[in-house]
């Protein structure tokens, strides 16, 4: 591919950089060589340990059983506060930057600690002991981090859901790992927007018996029904708490958070992480793939609901004793400029966002970019979807004044942290590209009989090795987590992703091979919209597929066939819009929804998605074979009623 244009890691980057390629080669070598003492040694020097291992690693993808660090004992809180405070307790640990731009704070390390171990004695004070789950449905406030923190200080495992997540998947999640306490807040502010979490959290607490605390932050100080009995005032009560709460020591694998993401099959898993290699791996990762050097700024702009929030806000930019911005708002309010605003204003050196929102800036005009200085910012870096490269030239050009090397780092809810990714002093950039491993990531093609490509090639991308940072297992079905990613290819871990390589090593990530959609950034499965549309009477079948969207990446797009004698209506897909936004939030609502009287099916039934991809994506021409339908005609009428996007 020379015609691709390629980026040279910048000469001042050179001087100022953790590790040049010569070092990233060597190190990337041992690694996999001999991974068991590269990961113990980076364990001894990242992570403070109660006590050491008696093995680094027990892995058979077979049985799908990962074990890192066993016999060893920690505190993932400890590691990402405690430890800091002897030389950075007046450090900012969080810089908070409100949804309004009037309203900021700075937490110190000594404060967060007080804070984190005043929360961690509320829990106790309920009753959540080690093991527990605890479900966080929050606003980007904060009390989200102390959150997530108190429950790792006293080994309770946390459950976030995202506060765009409506009742009822609030419910189902709640349900499916049996949180008993629930933290959450009166209301969210998003765009100058209230989002009603308290109303939502009962709502889906009807329906969840067991849960019998509810800590509410009165953040708006909204109007809100109240249960005596079971809600708690959150700012009343830590005011009664002691600031000492001792860590609970840990095993390596215990548990330390459950984070749902949604499949190609089902309702959503609960994607399990444990203790000592996730914090390492996300630690680790942190440090090389954003250069981070003690006393930069840091911003990432996930939501903590999502697992860049745990990895990239949270635990690795704490773990390394870093400062974290945390971020309420959204790039569009009050206006396009806000993102490079906030630059300025705390002086950001690291950048990560993803591509839908640089997307949705690009195409805001220059002038919002331009009227900040943006000179604070060193390093830019994407995450969640593919960017394509004018997205790319945008964010380097504009945004970076070509002096900020971009990493576009690959990775999953499941993989804990970034598993391809180039790093800024060491590799040469291609815009679109992943680039190459971190250390220990052995990542490799399979074709369609699962025969490994060698060279520059394309097939289904799948990890040899496990790595730290691996998840466990899938909360409460181990055999859901073989079969999603161990029985496809045996002897590797199936990422759900196709991927080619180019003649330079290089992977360029070609998108989900799964039903998988990601809009946004946000992964949503199709089986679980389909799930919600059927649920309406008139809906007697639904299929739903992505389709190619400039802003969002993919759109939903959905065809309904409705119960024999219901007329369509743009009534009726108001209700059917709706309906998506009320079963699982406003991301999952269709784009399109194509009235279908059939759907292609098999002759033993099945619904040929790729058919439905096709005509969604207006790729007409290249159908492929059709002649295994039970009705041909269905895709002609299909086609004919197409929707323009
Ligand atoms: C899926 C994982 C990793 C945190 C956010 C998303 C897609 C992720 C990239 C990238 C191309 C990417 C993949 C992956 N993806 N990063 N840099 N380039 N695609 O986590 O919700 O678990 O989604 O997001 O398809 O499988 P997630």
């Amino acid at each position: 591919m020379s015609d691709i244009k390629t980026y040279p890691v910048p000469q001042q980057y050179l001087e100022h950089t953790l590790i040049n390629n010569a070092q990233y080669e060597s190190m990337y070598q041992a690694s996999i060589d001999d991974p068991e003492n590269f990961w113990a040694e980076q364990a001894r020097a990242k992570i403070d340990w109660e006590k050491p291992w008696d093995s680094v690693m027990n892995v058979d993808y077979k049985k799908a059983h990962i074990r890192w660090f066993e016999g060893a004992e920690l505190n993932v809180c400890y590691n990402c506060v405690d430890r800091h405070l002897a030389s950075k307790a007046d450090q900012t640990a969080i810089i908070w930057e409100g949804d309004d731009p009037k309203n900021d704070l700075s937490i110190t390390y000594r404060e967060l600690h007080q804070k984190v171990s005043r929360f961690a004695n509320l829990l106790k004070s309920r009753n959540v002991k080690k093991g527990d789950r605890v479900c966080i449905y929050m606003p980007m406030i904060p009390e989200v981090v102390y959150a997530m923190l108190a429950c790792a200080r006293i080994g309770a495992i946390h459950s976030v859901v995202f506060g765009g997540f409506s009742p009822e998947s609030l419910k189902s999640r709640i349900l499916d790992s049996d949180c008993q306490v629930v933290i959450t807040a009166d209301e969210g502010l998003r765009g100058g927007k209230t989002v009603p979490l308290k109303k939502n959290a009962d709502k889906a607490l009807e329906g969840c018996p067991n849960v019998h605390s509810v800590i509410v932050v009165k953040y708006t100080q909204a109007d809100i029904a109240w249960q005596e009995s079971r809600d708690v005032d959150y700012y009343a009560s830590m005011e009664a708490m002691s600031d000492d709460c001792p860590c609970e020591i840990m095993s390596a694998e215990d548990p330390l958070f459950i984070l749902y993401t949604s499949g190609s099959t089902g309702q959503p898993k609960g994607v399990l992480h444990t203790s000592g290699g996730y914090l390492l791996y996300a630690a680790l990762t942190h440090q090389y793939v954003f250069d981070y050097h003690d006393g930069d700024v840091y911003w990432c702009t996930a939501d903590a609901g999502w697992i860049t929030g745990h990895s990239y806000i949270v635990y690795g930019p704490l773990a390394n004793g870093a400062t974290t911005l945390v971020f309420e708002g959204v790039p569009t309010y009050p206006d396009a400029g806000r993102f490079w605003d906030v630059v300025d204003k705390h002086q950001v050196n690291i950048f990560y966002t993803a591509p839908t929102a640089i997307r949705a800036l690009m195409g805001q005009g220059n002038e919002f970019v331009n009227r900040a200085s943006r000179s604070s910012l060193r390093l830019l870096g994407t995450v969640g979807e593919p960017i394509n490269p004018e997205a790319w030239e945008w964010y380097h050009q504009v945004v970076g004044e070509t002096r900020c090397p971009i990493v576009d780092t690959w990775w999953q809810t499941e993989t804990g942290g970034i598993l391809l990714t180039p790093l800024p002093g060491a590799t040469q950039l291609k815009p679109g590209s992943a680039t190459r491993p971190f250390f220990g990531i052995e990542p490799a093609l399979l074709d369609s009989d699962g025969k490994t490509v060698e060279g520059a090639g394309s097939g289904a991308l799948v990890m040899a090795r496990s790595w730290p940072g691996q998840m466990r297992t899938v909360y409460g079905d181990h055999d859901r987590f073989i079969s999603t990613y161990f029985s496809q290819y045996p002897g590797y871990y199936f990422t759900g992703d196709g991927a080619r390589r180019d003649e330079d090593g290089y992977y360029w990530i070609t998108g989900r091979m799964d039903d998988v959609l990601n809009v946004s950034g946000h992964r949503l499965g199709t089986a679980e919209i389909e799930s919600a549309l059927v649920l309406h009477e008139s809906v007697a079948e639904a299929a739903v597929v992505g389709f190619p969207h400039d802003i969002k990446g993919q759109g939903v797009y959905a065809y309904v066939t409705l119960m024999s004698g219901v007329d369509p209506s743009d009534a009726l897909k108001q209700e059917l819009i709706k309906l998506v936004n009320q079963e699982i939030g406003p991301i999952a609502k269709p784009e399109m929804i194509q009235w279908s009287p059939g759907l292609p099916k098999t002759r033993s039934g099945k619904i040929m998605r790729r058919i439905l991809r096709k005509i969604a994506s207006n790729e007409l021409d290249n159908l492929g074979d059709t002649s295994t339908l039970a009705d041909p005609s269905v895709v002609e009428q299909l086609i004919k009623h197409r929707l323009n996007q």
